[in-house]
C-alpha cells in the first residue's frame, strides 16, 4: 500500500501570502496582486495543498493525528523558485575578485584563461561525490534564503563526459529531498581550452555529440546558450538550440549580457522559454519578447557583483508586457549567492520594483518560465506545498532587511527540509 503521510496543518500566520490567482505568469498590474490571507492557515495532506483559507476553513479538515506547524503569528510565503542558476561547480573563484577588485576586469580574466575555463578545470577533475557534496552545502544556503526550486544548468565540464556527470549531480541533488532541481544543458556556456580558434567544430561536438545523448538519457529540461557576438554568435546559438528543439527541450539564453539586442531577437524568433540577463537589450528587443511571450530573468545579483551599474530595465519590461522573473544567477565567478532576499533588495533599489512585483517574479512567474507553474509557485489547492516560513510579520521586510537570512523553516511537500538552528 503507498504510504500517505500524515496531514498538516499550518496555523498562525500573521500573512499568508498565496500568489493565488490566473494559471499563467502574471503582467503589469497583476505583478502586485499577491493574494494574502491575513491570519492564514493551510491543510496539507499528502504533500500537496488540501485547503487554504482563514484558520475557519482548515478547521473542518483537523484530526487528532494532525500535525500542527505553528507559524507563530510570521510570513508564509510559497518556496521562491530560482530559474536561473549554476549550482553545480567544484572550487571557487575568490583569487579572481581579489584581483578584480585591485582593478582587472571580468573580460580580461576569461581572454587570459581564467573565468569560466577556470572552473571547468576544477569540475573536470573533480569525482561525481565530491560535486554532489558541494552542491548539497550550497542547498542549504538557497533553503535560509526560503528557495525550494532551483533551475541548474550545466556548462562547467564542456565535454561529453563532463556535462554527462554535471547533469547526473543535478538529477541526484534534485533525489536527495533537499530542493527540487530543473535540469538545462549549458554546453555552450565557453569555448574549452582545447577547441580554442575552433568555434565551428565545438559547436558540432554539442549538436552532434552532447545534445543526442542528453535528451536520449533525459538529463536535461531545456538547453541554454552563451550568446554573444565573441563566444557563441547567434548563427551558432540558433543551431545548437534549434537541435535541442528538434529533440524536445526547450530553449533559455544568456542574452544581451554585454551587446544589445541580437540574443532577444534570436530568443524572440525561436520561441525561447526566457530570454536572461538583458542588461543591453533595447525597446525593440524588449518588443520582440513580448510579441513572442518570452520571459525575461532579470539577473541583478550578477551586475552587482561585476561592479557594473548598467542593470535591466525592469519597469520598463513591464510597460513592454512582459511576465518577468527574478533569479540570482549563482555561480562561483559573476553572482555568488544563493539569496532570493538578496536579490529581492537589489530589485527594489536598483530595478525600481515593489516588494510585491519581486516576490510575483521570484514565485509564480519563475515557476511559469521552466513549465512547473500547475504545480509549484503558488499556495492554491493542488499544489505542492512548498513554503517557507519568514522571520518577519509584513512581507515588504523581506526585500527591505538587507544581508540577512529569513527563513526559519522552510517545507517541500510538506516535510520540513531546513529548520534555522540558532534564533
Ligand atoms: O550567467 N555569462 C555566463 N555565465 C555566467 C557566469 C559564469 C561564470 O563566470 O562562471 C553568468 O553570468
Ligand atoms: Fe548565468
Amino acid at each position: 500500500m503507498r504510504h500517505i503521510k500524515s496531514d498538516l496543518a499550518l496555523l498562525n500566520c500573521s500573512q499568508l501570502v498565496t500568489l493565488a490567482g490566473p494559471a499563467r505568469a502574471r503582467t503589469g498590474a497583476e505583478l502586485r496582486e499577491l493574494a494574502i490571507i491575513p491570519d492564514g492557515a493551510m491543510l496539507v495532506r499528502d504533500g500537496r495543498i488540501a485547503v487554504i483559507g482563514p484558520r475557519a476553513a482548515i478547521e473542518p479538515g483537523l484530526s487528532r493525528d494532525t500535525k500542527i506547524v505553528d507559524a507563530g503569528g510570521r510570513v508564509v510565503l510559497p518556496g521562491f523558485v530560482d530559474a536561473h542558476t549554476h549550482a553545480v561547480f567544484a572550487g571557487n573563484r575568490a583569487d579572481e575578485f581579489e584581483r578584480r577588485a585591485l582593478g582587472a576586469t571580468y573580460a580580461e580574466i576569461a581572454a587570459a584563461g581564467g573565468g569560466i575555463r577556470s572552473t571547468v578545470r576544477h569540475t573536470r577533475e573533480a569525482s561525481e561525490d565530491d560535486l554532489l557534496d558541494a552542491a548539497r552545502r550550497y542547498a542549504r544556503w538557497f533553503l535560509a534564503g526560503g528557495t525550494t526550486t532551483i533551475e541548474v544548468k550545466s556548462g562547467y565540464g564542456l565535454s561529453l563526459a563532463a556535462e554527462l556527470k554535471i547533469l547526473r549531480v543535478i538529477r541526484a541533488l534534485g533525489a536527495s529531498g533537499l530542493l527540487r532541481t530543473v535540469p538545462t544543458f549549458l554546453g555552450a556556456h565557453e569555448i574549452p581550452d582545447e577547441y580554442r580558434g575552433r568555434t565551428g567544430e565545438y559547436v558540432r561536438l554539442v549538436i552532434d555529440e552532447m545534445l543526442p545523448r542528453v535528451a536520449e538519457k533525459k538529463l536535461a529540461d531545456y538547453c541554454d546558450v552563451f550568446c554573444e557576438p565573441h563566444i557563441f554568435d547567434v548563427p551558432n546559438a540558433r543551431a545548437i538550440l534549434r537541435a535541442a528543439q528538434a529533440l524536445g527541450l526547450g530553449a533559455r539564453i544568456h542574452a544581451d549580457q554585454f551587446s544589445p539586442d541580437a540574443g532577444a531577437l534570436l530568443a524572440a524568433e525561436i520561441g525561447a522559454a526566457t530570454a536572461d540577463h538583458l542588461e543591453s537589450t533595447t525597446a525593440a528587443g524588449f518588443a520582440a519578447l513580448a510579441r513572442a511571450c518570452v520571459q525575461p530573468v532579470l539577473l541583478p545579483a550578477s551586475v552587482y557583483h561585476l561592479g557594473s551599474t548598467r542593470y535591466p530595465a525592469a519597469r520598463a519590461m513591464i510597460e513592454a508586457g512582459l511576465a518577468i522573473v527574478l533569479a540570482t544567477d549563482f555561480n562561483p565567478g559573476s553572482s555568488p549567492t544563493a539569496s532570493m532576499p538578496m536579490v529581492l533588495s537589489l530589485a527594489s533599489t536598483q530595478l525600481h520594483l515593489t516588494p510585491a512585483e519581486s516576490i510575483a517574479a521570484a514565485t509564480i512567474n519563475a515557476a511559469y518560465s521552466l513549465g512547473r507553474g500547475g504545480e509549484i509557485g503558488s499556495l492554491e489547492p493542488g499544489k505542492f506545498a512548498d513554503f517557507a516560513i519568514h522571520d518577519c510579520a509584513d512581507y515588504r521586510e523581506l526585500a527591505y532587511f538587507f544581508g540577512r537570512e529569513p527563513a526559519l523553516a522552510v517545507y517541500s511537500a510538506g516535510t520540513c527540509v531546513y529548520q534555522r538552528e540558532t534564533n
